[in-house]
């Protein structure tokens, strides 16, 4: 795992956007796989601005990570919204390229296996985007998921429903459960980059980091992955114990890296 510790949130999403616009310049079909949550939207709006100066979205393909059960696809909260309002439109994609997984399918297994042969058909995923829930969770693989676990439905974790409970009306709005890249499918990616920042992901990614190997810790999964990017900032590096030993990147410097 490499670790770049960043002055600033801002900084994360900079040196994020930037990993993936040299990918897309190099693949300009590039599968990414896109993450929700407010962890990588820094690195999102930095990509529409770099759209603006000129890179060309149009052709890469993207797939969700994860999605609740039972929202409607319209509904905000849906991560089909968000990711149609802060991904594909801001990035000017096209969103016939673009999946998440279905949260509202009769069969929600048989739609999971579908999705996992559907990443595998497009040739895998090239750049997997990730954030870190506060207990350790990527995507919506919750403490105790199986480390070699596929594309599923899955429980919310109690702690995930408060954590998310700002997006809804109530607590007792966020959905029960969710369909969830599974751990195994994450590491097929032929890339990781996760992105940290805030006082609130110290614990998480210190555990994931510098932690032993643990379902209890899903992100901990990426000390299996030879090429896995954590980018964080110093709030969220502040529970790390090695900290000196990691990267500092500062603005441009930090190219050197990517
Ligand atoms: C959410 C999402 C994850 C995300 C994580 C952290 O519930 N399912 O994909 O990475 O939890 O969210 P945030 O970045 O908003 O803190």
């Amino acid at each position: 795992m490499e670790i770049v510790i960043m002055p600033s949130a801002e900084h994360v999403g900079r040196f994020a956007a930037e990993r993936v616009v040299r990918l897309v310049a190099r693949r300009p079909q590039a599968v990414l796989g896109l993450a929700t949550g407010s962890s990588p939207s820094a690195a999102y709006s930095e990509l529409a601005r770099r759209r603006a100066k000129g890179i060309d979205f149009s052709r890469v393909r993207g797939f969700a990570l994860d999605e609740y059960v039972g929202i409607p696809r319209e509904a905000p909260q849906s991560y089909f919204s968000v990711v149609r309002t802060e991904i594909v439109e801001p990035l000017g994609m096209d969103p016939s390229l673009i999946r998440v997984p279905d949260g509202l399918a009769v069969d929600l297994e048989a739609a999971c296996a579908e999705y996992d042969a559907a990443i595998a058909a497009a040739g895998g995923i090239d750049l997997q985007i990730l954030g870190i829930g506060g207990n350790g969770h990527i995507g919506f693989n919750e403490p105790t998921s199986s480390l070699s676990s596929r594309t599923r439905p899955k429980a919310l974790a109690p702690r995930t429903r408060r954590d998310n409970a700002r997006f809804f009306a109530a607590e007792a709005d966020v959905p029960e459960y969710c369909v969830t890249q599974g751990l195994g499918t994450i590491l097929e990616a032929a890339e990781l980059l996760l992105v940290a920042q805030g006082e609130d992901k110290a614990e998480a990614i210190a555990r994931a980091v510098e932690g032993p190997l643990s379902s209890f810790v899903p992100a901990s999964v990426l000390q299996l992955h030879p090429r896995a990017l954590v980018i964080i900032d110093e709030t969220a590096a502040s529970g790390l114990r090695n900290s000196d030993y990691y990267r500092h990147a500062l603005g441009s410097e930090a190219d050197r890296w990517v």
